[in-house]
């Protein structure tokens, strides 16, 4: 059975596709041992609740600084049992000592097709309003190992979605995630449950 601990920051649909898709079955062999918030007021922390998950908030707000804060995260994940980091809609940037200590055990899900629209400052909304201003007629989502860097670890699946004339950021996001997002992250979730990615 693979435990993960799923990070989230809003609105948790990716964390709804996994929960769903474990209920349902289509995701087996894995539980979510715990699902952390930097926000305390995260609907994901609500879809959690309802689905008898547990839960935690741990902001680097709480903690005098960032080697006290990485140091409940890690304790936290430790503590859960959990063997595989999944960073769903997570906006903390994380720290090398953070990374280091799950090293090719953290997951991410981006809204492009790597290495388009990614890097420092490309998140949420912010990559299809890029995607559309290039004129791009394919985006995706992406689904990779997290680094040290941002959106550079090795790329694990990625899923195409086409652009429709007449898109606006907010109906391309919503596709993305429909048709990408919320199909990939139990697939590799899924492979990984059953050993079936290996780190070149
Ligand atoms: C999604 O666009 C995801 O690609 C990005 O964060 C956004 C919000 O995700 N990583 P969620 O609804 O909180 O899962």
């Amino acid at each position: 059975m693979l435990k993960i601990a799923v990070l989230v920051s809003g609105g948790g649909t990716n964390l709804q596709a996994i929960i769903d898709a474990i209920e349902k079955k289509e995701l087996t062999n894995t539980q979510i041992a715990l699902v952390i918030s930097n926000k305390k007021d995260a609907y994901a922390l609500t879809r959690a609740a309802e689905h008898g998950i547990k839960s935690c908030c741990i902001s680097p707000k709480d903690y005098a600084d960032r080697a006290d804060y990485d140091q409940a995260m890690i304790d936290a994940i430790r503590g859960s049992g959990a063997e595989l980091v999944v960073l769903a809609g997570f906006l903390v940037v994380l720290s090398a000592r953070f990374v280091d200590a799950f090293s090719h055990r953290i997951i991410n899900i981006h809204p492009s097709l790597i290495p388009s629209f990614c890097g420092d400052g490309f998140y949420g909304l912010r990559v299809h309003e890029a995607a559309l201003k290039r004129g791009v007629k394919i985006t995706g989502a992406t689904v990779h190992f997290v680094d040290s860097g941002t959106d550079t670890g090795p790329i694990i699946m990625q899923k195409a979605v086409e652009v429709q004339d007449g898109d606006t950021p907010e109906i391309l996001q919503r596709r993305v995630m429909e048709q990408a997002e919320w199909k990939l992250l139990p697939a590799v979730i899924q492979a990984i449950a059953d050993g079936r990615v290996l780190i070149g």
